[in-house]
């Protein structure tokens, strides 16, 4: 068998799953643009328009709730498929709403496929990818979600001229009946094969995706290894410490992504913007399409980079870059904005942010946390995780023009500044190196007592084994 062929063939399947988080990008992107012409058009008030954005994170965790139990049962590309169908219902609804009501139930779905598209896809990419570029594959979906977020907010600014918002909505039906074709097209997970019991088809997968039946074979036995242990998501979750602990660990995890504000200069780019003194709609409107593009060059430094730096050192850098920057932007907004350079300057440190946090826990974060859990619970455990995700982000969503009401936009930036400095004291203490070395390994680790920040060595020796069968 060829190898260059076998890894492309891996790397056709990675894009075409990681195309997920393309919509998720895009839905995330596109209601900024689009929410002042709905407001106009069907009167809303202020707490009407917070729900209808609010609407789809709540469906988002949600569907990320249910993804769980359904892609353990149906699969992860049947688990795909619904998402991609959930997508093409809620943007042709959204398009076509002719009150608040409809557009909510709109919304609502769409979040629905948000919901088990950042379950799934990660997952599907964790459990296809060989190991020696796992993260990069998982990175391709953070990849895909910036890009979303960036078309987006280039769409929302080509059809703001006419008021467009239909079409804003609307398009995005297109790529989600791509998605929906380029997922019929994938092989199911072999992992969840082999958790069904049909090793055979698991093992023609393998072959089909590794650059020699040896490595296949290999890794089929692995994996075979690791679903001997029968117990399924809350019943570990309930009986095994060891478990609860990198389901912990994937819940923390994902509040620390969405503690360093990210979330924040996503949702209220323009607002931000308005603080450094750009005062036109213009200004900000171009202020927010930079700010998505160079989320998006910064995640190829993530993809070159993870699977050879490894998770930990990039995660240092980038919530210490992201701490100083928020820092700085403080002392901007307290010291006062008022000339062109220090705006300048201000949009400057708002952008080494953006890099800061498209290197590392943009990407790493969804890595790790389809990494750490044991093949047994990791359905359960990316459930918790990813929910974790979609409540953190109502939560920062939800707060943030609350907080710069109350405590001023000084404030506000140092108070996520020392949010990111907490993060670096918890990658120290609780983060684990997962560069080069099979899931399995993880789980093995983890199972037999190693501390969280350990479970990543190719084999841990602090440990007997015969105390893994004692918890
Ligand atoms: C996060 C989102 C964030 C986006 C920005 C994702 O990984 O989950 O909350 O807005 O990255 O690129």
């Amino acid at each position: 068998m060829n190898p260059t062929k076998t890894n492309r063939q891996t790397i056709l399947v990675c894009f075409l799953a990681a195309l997920a988080g393309l919509l998720f990008g895009l839905d995330m992107g596109v209601i900024a643009g689009a929410l002042p012409f709905i407001a106009k058009e069907f009167g809303l008030s202020s707490h009407h328009q917070e729900m209808v954005v609010s609407i789809m994170m709540f469906g988002a965790a949600l569907g990320a709730l249910c993804s769980g139990p359904m892609s353990s049962s149906l699969g992860r590309k049947k688990s795909l498929l619904l998402g991609a169908v959930l997508f093409v219902i809620g943007s042709i609804g959204c398009a076509v709403a002719h009150n608040m009501e409809v557009l909510s139930i709109s919304r609502f779905i769409l979040g629905l496929a948000v919901g088990v598209a950042s379950f799934t896809a990660p997952l599907y990419l964790s459990e296809i990818a060989p190991e020696r570029i796992r993260g990069s594959m998982i990175s391709l979906y953070q990849l895909m979600i910036t890009i979303g977020i960036l078309a987006a907010f280039l769409s929302d600014t080509a059809l703001s001229e006419g008021g467009h918002w239909r079409w804003m909505l609307g398009v995005i039906t297109f790529p989600a009946i791509i998605l929906f074709v380029g997922v019929l097209t994938l092989p199911e997970s072999p992992r969840w094969l082999a958790m069904k019991d049909k090793h055979e088809l698991a093992g023609k997968v393998l072959k089909l995706l590794r650059n020699s039946n040896k490595e296949a074979q290999d890794e089929l036995n692995q994996i075979r290894e690791s679903v001997k242990m029968k117990q399924r998501g809350w019943q570990l979750f309930r009986h095994n410490s060891h478990f609860r602990r990198s389901t912990y660990l994937g819940v923390l995890l994902q509040f620390m992504q969405q503690f360093t504000g990210m979330t924040v200069i996503m949702y209220y780019a323009p607002k931000i913007f308005e603080i450094a003194g750009f005062s036109t709609t213009h200004e900000q409107m171009w202020g927010t399409v930079i700010a998505g593009l160079t989320n998006v060059l910064a995640t190829f430094i993530a993809i070159a980079l993870v699977d050879r730096w490894g998770r930990k050192p990039i995660l240092k850098l980038g919530f210490s870059g992201m701490a100083i920057c928020m820092g700085i932007l403080g002392y901007m907004f307290h010291s006062g904005i008022s000339n062109p350079t220090e705006q300048y300057a201000a949009v400057i440190v708002l952008l080494i942010f953006i890099v800061g946090f498209a290197m590392s826990a943009g990407p790493l974060i969804w890595v790790l946390c389809s990494e750490i859990q044991p093949l047994a619970g990791r359905d359960f455990g990316v459930t918790c995780s990813t929910m974790a995700n979609w409540i953190a982000n109502m939560i920062i969503g939800a707060t943030f023009l609350t907080l710069i009401d109350t405590i001023g936009s000084p404030n506000t930036f140092w108070l996520y500044g020392v949010m990111n400095i907490v993060c670096i004291v918890l990658t120290i203490l609780f983060v684990p190196e997962t560069k080069n070395i099979s899931l399995e390994n993880i789980e093995g680790n983890l199972m037999r007592g190693a501390p969280l920040r350990l479970i990543g060595q190719q084999i841990f020796k602090g440990i007997r084994p015969d105390t893994a069968a004692a918890k």
